[in-house]
């Protein structure tokens, strides 16, 4: 599965926009984990890239969400470890993660609605304007962007990283697509 086939299929199988471009910012922030910490980068931006592609065809059940996914993308062609890491985003399975790409895509996931939603109060809502500071401020904001796991942002610790630093690389990695997230 390389980048052209994820996306047609993501076409395909997907059709809210700002699904999209969440499942885009995932990949942005993969990509930039991978560079950080020596990784195949085009392995884990496809990670990223995949890894709900099977929302809407499940509605939102969370019992066959991304088992569905995994089994679409393993069709696809996608190594076993992409596989994995997608099927082990949801926790309702019990899968445990177990290599450092299941606990990537498991910590960048949420981070990339906490950054959107930065941007989003913004008076110009774009992404440009938002600065590293307040992306942690709206972090111990408990009541902002309230459906996003701070505990779930805050197991980048098990890649090694510190809150700030990965606040910084998502943050950094989203503005460098801010076009193709309209942001
Ligand atoms: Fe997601």
């Amino acid at each position: 599965m390389n980048r052209e086939e994820a996306l047609n299929s993501i076409e395909a199988n997907v059709e809210n926009r700002n699904l999209i471009k969440h499942m885009l910012a995932t990949e942005a922030i993969m990509r930039a984990l991978a560079r950080h910490l020596g990784k195949d980068e085009e392995e884990w931006g496809l990670t990223g890239l995949v890894h709900d592609i099977d929302v809407e065809l499940t509605g939102g059940d969370m019992n066959t969400h991304s088992k569905l996914g995994a089994d679409l993308v393993g069709e696809m062609g996608a190594s076993e470890d992409i596989v994995h890491a997608v099927l082990c985003h949801n926790e309702a399975h019990g899968v445990p993660r177990n290599t450092k790409l299941d606990k990537a895509l498991f910590c960048a996931d949420p981070l990339t609605g906490l950054i959107t939603a930065a941007a989003l109060v913004r008076p110009d809502k774009k992404l440009a304007g938002v600065e590293l500071k307040s992306v942690r401020k709206r972090f111990k904001e408990k009541s902002f962007a309230a459906g996003v796991s701070r505990e779930q942002i805050a197991t980048c610790s098990e890649l090694g990283l510190e809150l700030e630093e990965f606040i910084e690389l998502g943050l950094e990695a989203m503005k460098g697509i801010a076009p193709d997230l309209k942001l």
